[in-house]
Parts: structure tokens; C-alpha cells; sequence
């Protein structure tokens, strides 16, 4: 098992059982320093400046591109758009890549169990474009309805985005299986991947899932926030249009034309989240000097003893190929009570609708009290939440 809990100032010797890391993961000192260097050594904004903190700096945030490139292994630099969060790689493809290559009646595909920020953007490129929305329903153990899935692709089908790992349920998606599916169908389909629960958890490989765009943020990943990352194939990206305009993503300009310049600059209008993205960095490099196969086993094993732990409430979702992320309730009593008494015992949980209405909605409640675990976590934390629920339970029943 890991014994990581004094990396993390905000959790060591401080008697909490954080287990929210599916909303946003603590941070590492070393990422807390890494960030306090960029502003107390060599600050200074990037790509602008002929002197030594620009230079060095520069240096710092560019690296972090080749990080991120071997994390997911995608092909190309180029190919790794610095965003503010996933939410906004979303809305950068749906409004970019979608207002240029969809029009009225092409059919966009998602599923029951997307995060609002998986569905919204799409919304509102429908009441532009008038697109049509298809959703895959979910199966009552929670999980895709993959016929479902192959009965929904029409001819009409041009894009599908889908969440790797549910942030409500944990659930892991088989994504292989939908790329697969949909480009035997037609390879013109492009699809999208939200990997905000997957990256933490496990390996990611872009090529390997044969996705078009694999988007995540950097906060549930032991980074800063005010970064996340859009991922897409550069010849894909490289035919869109900008999504914002601004300094350093353009060639030319004069009043009559400007001219941009290629991935990923394109997308990057503005000065960066310069400390951030660089925070990012370092998160990534803290994550896999770890070892990825010894987070796994130690995530899996936090879910195995938990699941175990809470065998007698209703799990949502629990299916076998999970993160380590439960969404259950208590019968009888109100998800943000058991929130608010767990708060009481130390115990830091997510409770509500966890930003997936929809999905509340198929399971015919409106919130669950969600555990999720990260890789500081033991088994410690989980003793403090079940003497948490033991006294919800006396209190409320
Ligand atoms: N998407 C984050 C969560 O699942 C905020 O809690």
C-alpha cells in the first residue's frame, strides 16, 4: 500500500478523511513549491520576452507539453491545447470544431451518465445549429447500453462524446469498444473523450482508445487549478477554426485580415495560466514517480475493503470495472444529512446530484452521497467513515 499522506500538507496529522478527490484532489507540496518558485525566482509572462525569467520560464511551461504528451502518449506536442479546465475544452470543440463541420440535423451523441459539462455545450450548439442530441441510456446496473449504443448510429451521426470513468458512479466505460463500433460504422464519425475521473486512475493512451479529442483538468489530478488539457489529432486540429481570438495565436494581423497560427497556439489566445500549467507539470511527474500500477493497486484495494465496508447501503453503479469512486445512500434518510454529519466526524464527502441531473433522474433520486478515493487515502479514512455512518444512523433513523 502506499504511505504517501505526508506529501500533502493539507491532510497530514490534520485527523480529516478527505474522500471528495472525484471534485478535486489535494495537492502535493512538491507542486505547492514548484508554483511559489515560478513567482519568487523567475517570473515572467512566456513566448514574449528576450531576457532571462521569460526564457526561463518559458522553458518551464513548454516542458510541460512533452509531459503531458508522454502521460497519454499522444503523437505530437502540437497536439496538447492548454485550456482553463475540461468544461472549456469542451466548449472549445463544440464551438469550434462544431459550428464549422456540424449543421441542422447531424446527430451528436452522448449518454445518460454525462457530467453537465458534457452536455450543455451541446445544448447550446443545438439551439444554434439545430443539431440533434441522441443519449445511450444506461442499464440499471449502471452501466452503457452498448446495443443501445450500435442502434442509435445513423447516417446522420457525426460526432459522439462520452465520459471515460462516471464521476457520479465510477463506472469505467468500455471506450475501445465505442470507437470501434463507430468507426466500422463510419470513420468519418469523430469522437470526443472526458477522461476528468480516468487520467487519475489509470493509464491513458489516446492512440490506444482511437479517439479523436481526450480532454481532462488538472485539478482532480493533483494539480492547480485554472488548467486543463484538449487533446485532438492535428490534422483535425489544424482545420478548425480559433475558438477565441487575442495575442500569441495569431501570424499576422491588420484590419482588413488576420491570420492564425497552427495547433496548438491557435487555441491559446492570451496569456496561459503560466504558474498553473507549470504546477500541472510537476503533479504529473509527482503521480508517476509513484508508479501508475501502484496507485491502481492501491485505489483498487481502497474500493474492494470499501465497497465491502458499505455492503448494507444501495451502491449505485456497482459494477465491476469501477474507479474508486461509491455513490450510495442510506434508505430513509436525506444524502446531505449523512453529508452534514460525516463534516461533524472529519469525514469529506461530495452529496447531490454530483453535476449529472440526468443521470439522478434515470436513477430516480436526486443525489447520492458519493466516496471517492485518491492516492493518499488508507484504510484509516475509511474506519473514520463508517464510525461517521454509524452515527448518521443513530442520529437519523
Ligand atoms: N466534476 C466534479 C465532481 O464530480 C466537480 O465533483
Amino acid at each position: 500500500m502506499l504511505d504517501i499522506k505526508s506529501d500533502f500538507p493539507s491532510l497530514f496529522d490534520k485527523n480529516i478523511a478527505f474522500l471528495d478527490t472525484a471534485a478535486s484532489a489535494q495537492k502535493p507540496k512538491i507542486v505547492v513549491d514548484a508554483m511559489s518558485d515560478v513567482m519568487t525566482d523567475h517570473y515572467a509572462n512566456i513566448h514574449r520576452g528576450m531576457y532571462k525569467y521569460s526564457q526561463v520560464t518559458t522553458e518551464k511551461f513548454e516542458a510541460v507539453r512533452q509531459i503531458v504528451k508522454s502521460f497519454i502518449n499522444a503523437p505530437s506536442t502540437n497536439e496538447v491545447i492548454f485550456t482553463r479546465n475540461t468544461t472549456e475544452a469542451i466548449n472549445l470543440v463544440a464551438h469550434s470544431y462544431g459550428r464549422a463541420f456540424l449543421q441542422k440535423n447531424d446527430v451528436v451523441i452522448l449518454s445518460e451518465m454525462e457530467h453537465h459539462a458534457n452536455i450543455v455545450p451541446w445544448q447550446l450548439l443545438r439551439e444554434q445549429l439545430g443539431i440533434i442530441i441522441k443519449v445511450i441510456p444506461i442499464t440499471k446496473e449502471g452501466q452503457l447500453d452498448y446495443k443501445a449504443f450500435k442502434e442509435l448510429l445513423c447516417k446522420n451521426t457525426k460526432f459522439i462524446s462520452i465520459v471515460h470513468t462516471s464521476n457520479a458512479l465510477g463506472v469505467i466505460n468500455d471506450i475501445k469498444t465505442i470507437t470501434k463500433t463507430a468507426k466500422d460504422f463510419n470513420a468519418d464519425i469523430k469522437i470526443l473523450v472526458d477522461g476528468s475521473q480516468s487520467v487519475v486512475h489509470g493509464r491513458t493512451d489516446v492512440q490506444a482508445l482511437n479517439c479523436d479529442f481526450f480532454v481532462f483538468t488538472g485539478h482532480k489530478l493533483y494539480g492547480p487549478t485554472g488548467v486543463g488539457i484538449l487533446w485532438g489529432r492535428e490534422e483535425i486540429l489544424n482545420r478548425m477554426p480559433p475558438y477565441q481570438g487575442g495575442g500569441d495565436m495569431i501570424e499576422s494581423v491588420t484590419f482588413e485580415k488576420t491570420t492564425y497560427k497552427n495547433s496548438p497556439s491557435r487555441f491559446e489566445a492570451g496569456t496561459p495560466s503560466i504558474v498553473d500549467i507549470i504546477g500541472l507539470g510537476f503533479a504529473i511527474n509527482y503521480l508517476q514517480s509513484l508508479d501508475m500500477q501502484l496507485i491502481i493497486n492501491h485505489e483498487q484495494t481502497l474500493l474492494t475493503d470499501a465497497r465491502h465496508a458499505l455492503k448494507d447501503y444501495i451502491i449505485y453503479g456497482d459494477v465491476e470495472n469501477k474507479a474508486p469512486i461509491i455513490s450510495f445512500n442510506v434508505e430513509g434518510v436525506h444524502h446531505s444529512d449523512i453529508g452534514t454529519i460525516l463534516n461533524q466526524c472529519g469525514v469529506a464527502v461530495r452529496t447531490g446530484h454530483h453535476c449529472c441531473m440526468p443521470l439522478m433522474h434515470k436513477l430516480g433520486i436526486n443525489g447520492t452521497v458519493r466516496v471517492s478515493f485518491g492516492i493518499y487515502n488508507d484504510a484509516n479514512d475509511i474506519d473514520m467513515l463508517l464510525s461517521g455512518l454509524n452515527k448518521a444512523r443513530k442520529l437519523l433513523l
